[in-house]
């Protein structure tokens, strides 16, 4: 406790200063700068070598904070009241008066929000004077991170403080729902589809990446552990890395189970954890085992097709 309080402390005060610090939250760890500072800003895009196109996630602490920069609606409120904080990202129109920095938003008059429910990240947020942006703490197009090791293999010394919380419990980025117009998902994540579909009443479109990319997110590489990556295998060689949803009897060395039971919700949570030690271990191809495309399935599905995307 005494802990967490010296290192929101010292997160306050390298944020303070205009510079990027890494922060947990509940998906996967984000690297966190001032949204309303240039500086901050164009400092994130700097280490992860983003695109600057590629606009940045911004995280509130509550409505109250949010209203500053964003206008809200009826779908915004309706999703708001049962979902967060949590793992869940709203595609707003920003107000004129907002203070967020161009380089969040690519100049665009749009802001995806979200509301992190990790408690450290909570307080941190409730005591600064502006928001966080906060993309996934990884090097561009490659895993995200779920822990503090996670964050240091990618960026090393590189990143001034990282606020240790963990490991993230969802293990998967949040769900991104445009409300601007007709509800659609952007991106597939830590909230299940039929649950969105529930709170508004409405079947909600997947807005479908091959037919237009709107945002680089959707691109088609992306979650990468830089490895090829075959899909619905049932069999593989033995210096193959090879991903199995639900334990086997016979097992081997090359093997490596997401779980025990074939809960698809921890299934999502593990892959990232997985990708990541078949990576360390030197392994030249990944296989993956078909993967029921339902519920957390259908989010597995969506990264794997995306780390395995041959340039
Ligand atoms: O769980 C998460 O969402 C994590 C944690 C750290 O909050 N963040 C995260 O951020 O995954 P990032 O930058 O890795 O992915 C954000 C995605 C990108 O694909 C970006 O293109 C998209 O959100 N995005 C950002 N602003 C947008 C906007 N105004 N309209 C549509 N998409 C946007
Ligand atoms: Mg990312």
């Amino acid at each position: 406790m005494k802990n967490n309080l010296s290192n929101i402390k010292k997160s306050q005060y390298f944020l303070n200063k205009e510079e990027c610090i890494a922060i947990p939250t509940e998906t996967v760890y984000g690297l966190a700068g001032n949204a309303y500072s240039d500086k901050a800003s164009l400092k994130i895009f700097k280490l992860k070598n983003r695109l600057k196109k590629n606009p940045l996630i911004v995280h509130y602490y509550d409505l109250k904070m949010l209203q500053r920069d964003c206008i809200t609606n009826n779908h915004f409120k309706k999703l708001y009241n049962k979902l967060c904080p949590g793992p869940i990202t709203f595609v707003l129109s920003l107000k004129k008066s907002s203070k967020i920095s161009k380089f969040v938003t690519n100049n665009k008059k749009t802001l995806a929000v979200r509301f992190p429910s990790h408690p450290l990240t909570r307080r941190l947020l409730k005591s600064l004077k502006f928001p966080l942006a906060a993309p996934s703490a990884n090097i561009s197009t490659q895993i995200s991170p779920i822990s503090k090791s996670d964050v240091k293999e990618e960026f090393g010394t590189k990143v001034k403080f990282i606020l240790d919380g963990g490991n993230s419990k969802i293990g998967m980025e949040s769900t991104i729902i445009s409300l601007i117009g007709k509800p659609s998902i952007l991106r597939l994540g830590g909230i299940e589809r039929y649950k969105l579909n529930k709170i508004l009443g409405i079947k909600i479109k997947l807005s479908n990446p091959r037919s237009k990319i709107t945002v680089p997110g959707q691109s088609k590489l992306h979650y990468s552990p830089g490895i090829p990556i075959i899909l619905n295998c049932n069999n593989v060689k033995p210096d193959v890395a090879f991903i199995l949803i639900k334990k086997r009897k016979k097992s081997f060395k090359n093997y490596f189970y997401l779980t025990k039971n074939k809960n698809l919700k921890q299934a999502a949570k593990n892959l990232y954890k997985t990708l990541r030690k078949i990576k360390n271990k030197k392994y030249k191809t990944i296989a993956v085992e078909k993967v029921p495309n339902s519920g957390f399935g259908e989010v597995i599905n969506d990264r794997l097709k995306r780390a395995s995307f041959k340039k």
